[in-house]
């Protein structure tokens, strides 16, 4: 028989979250004024107050952009449309027998194949002691400042123009959100944690070293965790990306530091959720810790096929340069449309803007039959852009770069 001596109360009211400048839902009005079961009481306080999922307003532009003659061609995300490396999908067939449980550090010879890549391709001395796979990178972007221990009364902060996950990370943890590029104008208080993302999405801006390291020189100055978001670190075009566990920025200690990385976009696995965070071995046990306890695991084929990717660097070279001639004939066709492209130095984005509010130029580009992401999305000061992915296939990326050529 199970006892306990809790008593069992009433769930606590839900934490009200420091105002951010992003849209919050608000809590269910006050419970009081109410009559309430305690059912609809617990209903009520498992409210979490999330931004709205934006890409569902997007879904009368799609309609639009459906409608064309020769159909819609889709550059509002950045899901690879390429096949999986043949090297990946035989190692994981090869480990398709895994009755047992996988391990959540990963396997050694996965631990040392991120170590290697991030050597050979990065400069980058990590110790394979300082590597733990994740469930796709967005997955650790969101519980990071949970695994961490961040929480109410403590700020995250992230880029004014960046991926919602790190937004939505913060809410989960009940913490503050706060986007900034300034954090020189912070005051004194405690910052647990603090996340860049370069190359960026959805700017394509590459941070150099020298602002990296400034940084890291602010986070340690306070204890601050600098968690360093690089999926799309093997894409540089005009800008060659720097890891914060580069030595140049994190002046050879890993102290402090998390890079986050991904085999998304690489690799074409965002199918198979497939990712890692490597740096400061203490914070990683730390991490390793909780997701234990939490079932965190990578299944053992995805762990087979990750380190089969990262030992390869032959079908990762084969896919940048597909996304290199995409890029370069829809920056034209944008160009020659009226279009001027903003740093996009990296990635897989461009990011765009013809003067006008970003909405009429998703409505604009959605009458060509060309689905692309507005600014605001990513932040206000996002408004007058677009983000225009470079992920869909050659024959679709011809079919919009027609249509922009014509426009
Ligand atoms: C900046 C950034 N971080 C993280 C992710 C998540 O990637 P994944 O979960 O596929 O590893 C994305 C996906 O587009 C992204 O743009």
């Amino acid at each position: 028989m199970l006892t306990s001596s809790r008593t069992w109360a009433r769930p606590a009211a839900p934490r009200r979250l420091a105002r951010s400048r992003r849209t919050i839902r608000p809590w269910p009005r006050s419970r009081r004024r109410r009559k309430t079961t305690d059912a609809q009481h617990w209903r009520e306080s498992f409210v979490i107050a999330l931004p709205d999922f934006p890409w569902d307003s997007l879904a009368s532009y799609k309609t639009t952009a459906e409608a064309h003659p020769d159909g819609i061609a889709d550059l509002s995300v950045g899901t690879p449309v390429d096949p999986v490396p043949e090297v990946v999908r035989r190692a994981l067939a090869e480990a398709a027998d895994s009755p047992g449980y996988p391990l959540t550090y990963g396997t050694a010879r996965l631990r040392e194949a991120a170590a290697g890549w991030l050597a050979r391709r990065h400069g980058v001395t990590a110790d394979p002691a300082g590597v733990l796979p994740t469930i796709g990178s967005k997955e650790l972007v969101a519980w990071l400042p949970t695994l961490l221990g961040v929480g109410p009364g403590d700020k995250v902060i992230f880029p004014a123009l960046a991926y919602p996950t790190y937004d939505v990370g913060a809410r989960l943890a009940g913490a503050e959100p706060f986007p900034t590029d300034g954090l020189l104008s912070l005051g004194p208080e405690r910052v647990p944690l603090v996340w860049v993302n370069s190359p960026s999405n959805p700017t394509g801006k590459v941070l150099p070293a020298e602002h990296l390291a400034k940084v890291v020189a602010w986070a340690r100055e306070r204890g601050a965790v600098v968690a360093s978001d690089e999926c799309y670190i093997e894409l540089g075009w005009e800008k060659r990306p720097v890891s914060i566990l580069h030595p140049d920025v994190s002046g050879g200690s890993h102290e402090g530091l998390l890079a986050v990385h991904s085999l998304s976009k690489r690799s074409n696995l965002a199918g198979y959720r497939a990712a890692f965070v490597a740096g400061d071995p203490v914070l990683v046990k730390r991490l390793l810790e909780v997701r234990k306890h939490a079932g965190m695991i990578v299944p053992e084929p995805v762990q087979a096929a990750m380190t089969a990717a990262l030992d390869d660097d032959a079908h990762a070279d084969e896919q940048r340069e597909r996304y290199s001639a995409r890029r370069t004939a829809l920056r034209a066709a944008l160009e020659s449309a009226g279009w001027r492209v903003d740093h996009s130095e990296a990635g897989l984005y461009l990011w765009a803007t013809d003067g006008t509010g970003c909405w009429d130029q998703v409505a604009r580009l959605a009458k060509l039959g060309i689905l692309v992401a507005p600014g605001s999305f990513y932040g206000t000061a996002g408004e007058s852009h677009i983000r225009v992915a470079i992920t869909a296939t050659d024959e679709r990326i011809a079919a919009a770069v027609a249509r922009l050529t014509v426009a």
